[in-house]
Order: C-alpha cells, then structure tokens, then sequence
C-alpha cells in the first residue's frame, strides 16, 4: 500500500487585521446611538453596562427612550469580574434571540469593558464589540488595545482573550460623576504614559495640574487623545506583547504586588504610582541617572493625591512572595521596565524588560517604606 504523504501550510494571522478609529469628544453620549445605528445598521446591539452607570444616568442618556437588550453587571466592579457574569451575558443574548449578527456594546469602566469584550470574543466565536469608556482607567488604557478577559479564584484575568474593539467612542463628559478617589487614581495611567513616551505630555500635566484636578473638559479631551495616541502606536508595533508592549508594564510589577498585598485596598492606579517610584530608585541604583525625573514624578502624583510611599502595614516579605509569583517572571523573578530619561523608556540589546537582582530590589523597597 503507497502511503501518499501530503502535507499543506496554513497560514493563520495571529492577529486578525483590524484597524479601528477612536472618537474623543465631551457630550457626545446622547448623540451616540443614532450614530451607532447609522454605522452598523445590520447589526443587532446588545448593552452591558452596570449598575453604577445606570444609577448615573449614563445608560439613560445613550439610548434615550429607545430600549435595547442589555445586561446590567451588579454589583459593579472587580468583585464581579468573572466567568459566570460572562456566561449569564451569553445566555442573555441567546435568550434574546441573537445570532452572529449582533454587536456588543460596552458602557462602563475597565471591569465592564473586559468582560464585554472577553464576552464578545467568545460569543458564536466571536461577534463585534464597542468600546464606550467611562473612567479615566478605561478611557486612558483598557479600551484600547483589544485585552479582554475575567478573574479565576486564583488570579486575575485568568480567562482572557485579545479582542479588539470594532470602534471606541469616549465622552470625557461621564467623567464628572465619576468618585474622586477613582478619578485621580486612574490619571496614574496618563502619567506613565507620559513618562515611558513623552515628555512634553509629562509636562503638560505638570503644567495644567489643577485645570486636571477641577476636571476641566478640554484639558481632559487632549489627555484622551493623547494617551490614545501613545497606546495605540505600541500596540500596532507589538499587537500581542512580545516585546514592546511590555513598556505599558513601567510601574506595574511592583505596582501589581503592592495591590494585592493590600488586599486591594490600595486602587491600582495608587499602587502604580508606588511602582513607578520604586522603578525610579531602581533606576538610580543601577546610575541610569540623567535628570531629576523620580523627583518630579514623586511630585506629580504627590499634587494627584497619591501615596508615594509603601504602608508599613505591608509586609517586605509577602512583596517578595508576590514579585516572585509575578505572571511575568521568568525563573521565578520578574524582569523590570524602567526609564532611561524622562519620557524615553530604558531599551538594552532590543530587550525593554531588564534583569534586575533581588537584593537591588529589597533595598529599594526598604527605602519607600513610610
Ligand atoms: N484590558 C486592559 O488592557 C486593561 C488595562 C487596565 C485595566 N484593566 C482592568 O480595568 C479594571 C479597572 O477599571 P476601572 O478602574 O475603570 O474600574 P471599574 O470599571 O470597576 O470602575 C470603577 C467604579 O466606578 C464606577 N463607574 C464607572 N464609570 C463611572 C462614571 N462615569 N460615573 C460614576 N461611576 C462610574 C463603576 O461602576 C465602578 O464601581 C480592572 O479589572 C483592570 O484589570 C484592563
Ligand atoms: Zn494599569
């Protein structure tokens, strides 16, 4: 018997080609729908929002009289930021008679956009999503850049794919109801991106701190724009973050530790800024010592309101266990993003991820302690 052995190439993109526009505006919220409607006529919408941003008129104000399918996530947040709200999503849809021809639409900070969107991804394999932002977290970072996904009982994001959104749409105007704490603490996003990319952002906000503080719309229409700008040229250069994505990472490996060893009672955007210092002082014990710029970024965060210092409460150790658990350590140590020069991230050898010794770290953890 001739075995005939033929062997045939298929060649997947590991991305699926997408290029999608950001629009950024204030007020738009209640013009939005007909626009929507307009774009995808063919398309059948389904909502997931929460229960804060209906408590806040924003679900009102996008679809006005107008009644859509929808899910409201409750209660809102992290807590609920896992599988089973995105199975009872998909069964909602399904209920409601929905088919490969739906588009998802997402209205709500950074939990509801990743579970919309992971929603989305998995739903008939794959239907449509739009990204409508409402926190400074969201509208800064997580609706751009197609990361979607839920917690397990074990760690965060556990469940997870890259999805990216067929259009995002942001309103700085849903920001004025948004809590003052949650507010500031998201701009930490807007300050990284300044500091591993631009340093004429960087001092724009230095400049226009208190218009940022009042929430001045127009300030924070050009803040959109810009940390939309700096996002989506590292996620078009590096999609699913092999290399240079990972920059998006400054401040948040010990950031991420200091989170949780809080037991998120530090928000992430606070424990990012402590990261950002504690890369600073890394930076300066590795002499990559240019400018003044841990001075000024501890000053920065300091006018937003945020710690700049690790509780006494948290313990050097547990950071450690923490750091050592990281899901992007490599032999059980994290590698470190950090800066070569105010606005210019740190590269070596084509490598943005460095090396550096447990020892080197410890002692710098010891001098943020309060
Ligand atoms: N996918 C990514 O690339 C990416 C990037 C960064 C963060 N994230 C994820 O984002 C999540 C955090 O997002 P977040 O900080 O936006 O939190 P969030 O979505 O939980 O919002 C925080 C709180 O504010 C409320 N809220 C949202 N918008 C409001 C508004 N306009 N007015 C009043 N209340 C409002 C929410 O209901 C919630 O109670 C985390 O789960 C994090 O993992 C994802
Ligand atoms: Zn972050």
């Amino acid at each position: 018997m001739s075995q005939n052995i033929r062997k045939l190439d298929v060649k997947v993109p590991a991305v699926a080609e997408s290029a999608y526009a950001i629009t950024i505006g204030r007020g738009m919220l209640g013009r939005l729908w007909g626009q929507i409607r307009d774009r995808w006529p063919a398309l059948n919408p389904f909502i997931v929002t929460d229960a804060e941003l209906v408590k806040a008129g924003h679900l009102k104000t996008l679809l006005g009289n107008e009644s859509v399918p929808s899910f409201v996530i409750e209660p809102a947040g992290e807590v609920s930021k896992h599988i089973q709200t995105v199975v009872a999503i998909v069964e909602e849809m399904e209920k409601n008679i929905l088919g490969r021809d739906s588009i998802v639409v997402s209205l709500g900070g950074g939990t509801v956009g990743d579970i919309a969107g992971f929603a989305a991804a998995i739903f008939k394999r794959g239907v449509p999503v739009i990204q409508i932002p409402t926190t400074t977290v969201s509208q800064a970072d997580s609706s751009v850049g197609g990361k979607t996904g839920v917690d397990s009982s074990v760690s965060k994001n556990a469940f997870g794919a890259f999805w990216q959104p067929e259009a995002v749409y942001i309103d700085v105007e849903t920001l004025m109801t948004l809590d003052d704490r949650q507010y500031r603490a998201g701009l930490v996003e807007s300050v990284k991106h300044a500091a591993i990319r631009d340093k004429d952002y960087f001092e724009f906000f230095e400049t226009n701190i208190n218009a940022i503080l009042d929430k001045d719309m127009a300030v924070l229409e050009k803040i959109a724009y810009t940390n939309c700008r700096i996002k989506a040229e590292v996620v078009a250069e590096d999609p699913t973050e092999k290399n240079l994505r990972r920059i998006l990472n400054y401040g948040h490996t010990i950031g991420h530790a200091v989170e949780s060893a809080s037991g998120f009672e530090l928000l992430h955007g606070e424990s990012v800024g402590i990261g950002m210092i504690a890369a600073g002082k890394i930076e300066q014990r590795l002499g990559l010592v240019a400018d003044n710029r841990l001075e000024r970024i501890k000053e920065l965060l300091l006018k937003l309101g945020m710690p700049t210092t690790i509780p006494t409460a948290l313990d050097k150790q547990r950071l450690i266990e923490l750091l050592r658990k990281d899901k992007k350590a490599v032999g059980s140590w994290p590698r470190f993003i950090l800066l070569e020069s105010l606005g210019t991230t740190f590269c070596k050898e084509g490598q943005w991820a460095h090396e550096v010794s447990q020892d080197t770290v410890e002692k710098c953890l010891d001098e943020l302690y309060e």
